[in-house]
């Protein structure tokens, strides 16, 4: 096979033959194929797009270049989440102990930020002690005692996806949807997860920034996991502003943990159930104990705490505060009309709690509190946000990200937490 023949056909808007695909990706993952001329293919692929056929072999030739996971012979079924990421999206911190208390097992591999998003394994990795590289053993073993694993992938886990990823990175190849829906797809499907729920955000703060874009880039991703097997879900969310009142690392986490106790921001609180419950119902289990009484009777929170020493975390330790704060002030009273969730993440990772570069460390204690949220009226000389960092000279600069963040006395019409389920 020659691979200059598929990248002349997908330029000229062919469809490819699944064995052309299979070959590709293959040979790609094996070094066999060099980075400018996957990068070239890409490309055409963001210009032609896939068909529906086309992007669910390339999930599954993507899928094959390594290992699945396989929890079938766990006792009880496995069901998982992935979002696309928005900013103080902390939401699988206690989603994963509530469902894994209502019955399901969850095994979750998650990943870290980049940009303005947080990643999962940033937040947890805030927690004294707490280790997210597991072997499959020891995965296998933390959800089988606990019913419930957060760790990062393995690299014998879709390493075709890993390489195009990072290629895709580096030669503006990554806004194009059935790529984008291969690559999170394939990581999911890998992880053997019986059951999956998507949660797709949509606004300033998300990868699709239309509600149009988002329910193609969820169609397109329902469908492979049908394809595979895998009963999907997606739920279109809004990420408009931010979820909750914490931005950062540990300070997302010390929000989790007030949703574990019962408490927490009412938008956390109501996306965290929403989605726990389709997760039980996507595993078989409609019948299941409600997850918002999971919440409510400490279950979840035993789940959790279970969950964060069974990987070397200390559940009461102190989370890490950063070593200095600064109040931003609002300048005049009415009600809080739109708060941007792009600006609001890009203030908190020029406070130190995200990454420019992959292997940048972040600061754990860094981020933004909101003392307002849409919706919610705010007084003149009243604190707007606090923002948390260990080099002060950090302040002037996430401050000026949040200048024209928000808008007070503006119109005021916001989209529903849940915009759309697609299934
Ligand atoms: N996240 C992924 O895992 N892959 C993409 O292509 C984009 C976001």
């Amino acid at each position: 096979m020659d691979v200059i023949d598929i990248i002349v056909a997908k330029r000229d808007g062919a469809e490819l033959a699944p064995d052309q695909i299979d070959w590709v990706i293959g040979a790609y993952a094996r070094g066999e194929v060099p980075d400018e001329q996957m990068a070239a293919l890409c490309m055409a692929i963001v210009w032609r797009g896939m068909t529906a056929a086309e992007v669910s072999r390339w999930t599954e030739a993507m899928l094959r270049s390594g290992e699945r996971l396989d929890f079938s012979d766990l006792g009880r079924p496995t069901t998982d989440k992935h979002s696309t990421g928005g900013v103080g999206d902390k939401i699988t911190l206690a989603l994963t102990p509530a469902v894994a208390a209502c019955g399901a097992a969850v095994p979750q591999l998650s990943g870290r930020g980049l940009g303005h998003t947080g990643g999962t394994l940033d937040k947890l990795e805030s927690i004294p002690g707490w280790r997210a590289s597991l072997t499959p053993g020891e995965m296998r073993g933390v959800l089988r005692d606990v019913g419930a694993v957060v760790c990062a992938a393995g690299p014998g886990l879709a390493p075709a996806d890993r390489r195009l990823y990072a290629l895709r990175d580096v030669t503006g190849t990554v806004e194009s949807i059935p790529l984008i829906a291969s690559s999170i797809m394939s990581k999911k499907l890998a992880e053997g997860t019986g059951a999956l729920v998507l949660d797709v955000k949509v606004g300033s703060g998300a990868f699709m920034r239309d509600t149009a874009s988002a329910r193609e880039l969820a169609r397109t991703m329902v469908g492979i996991g049908r394809d595979h097997g895998v009963g999907t879900v997606a739920l279109l969310t809004a990420m408009e502003a931010p979820l909750g009142r914490a931005v950062g690392n540990a300070l997302e986490v010390a929000e989790a943990v007030e949703v574990l106790a019962g408490g927490g921001p009412e938008d956390v609180v109501e996306l965290t159930v929403t989605l726990a419950r389709e997760m039980l119902a996507a595993a078989g289990l409609p019948g299941a104990k409600d997850p918002a009484d999971a919440l409510r009777d400490g279950s979840a929170m035993d789940v959790w705490r279970r969950m964060v020493a069974a990987q070397g975390g200390d559940p009461d330790a102190p989370l890490p505060v950063a070593a200095e704060r600064r109040q931003v002030l609002a300048a005049e009273s009415g009600l809080l009309t739109r708060l941007d969730a792009r600006a609001v993440g890009l203030a908190a990772w020029r406070l130190g709690a995200g990454r420019a570069r992959k292997e940048d460390p972040v600061v754990p204690g860094a981020g933004v509190t909101l003392h307002v949220k849409p919706g919610e009226e705010v007084r003149a000389g009243a604190p707007l946000f606090t923002l948390h960092a260990d080099d002060p000279r950090r302040f002037d600069h996430a401050a000026q990200a949040l200048e024209r963040a928000y808008e007070i006395d503006g119109g005021y019409d916001p989209l529903p937490l849940v915009i759309d389920r697609i299934d």
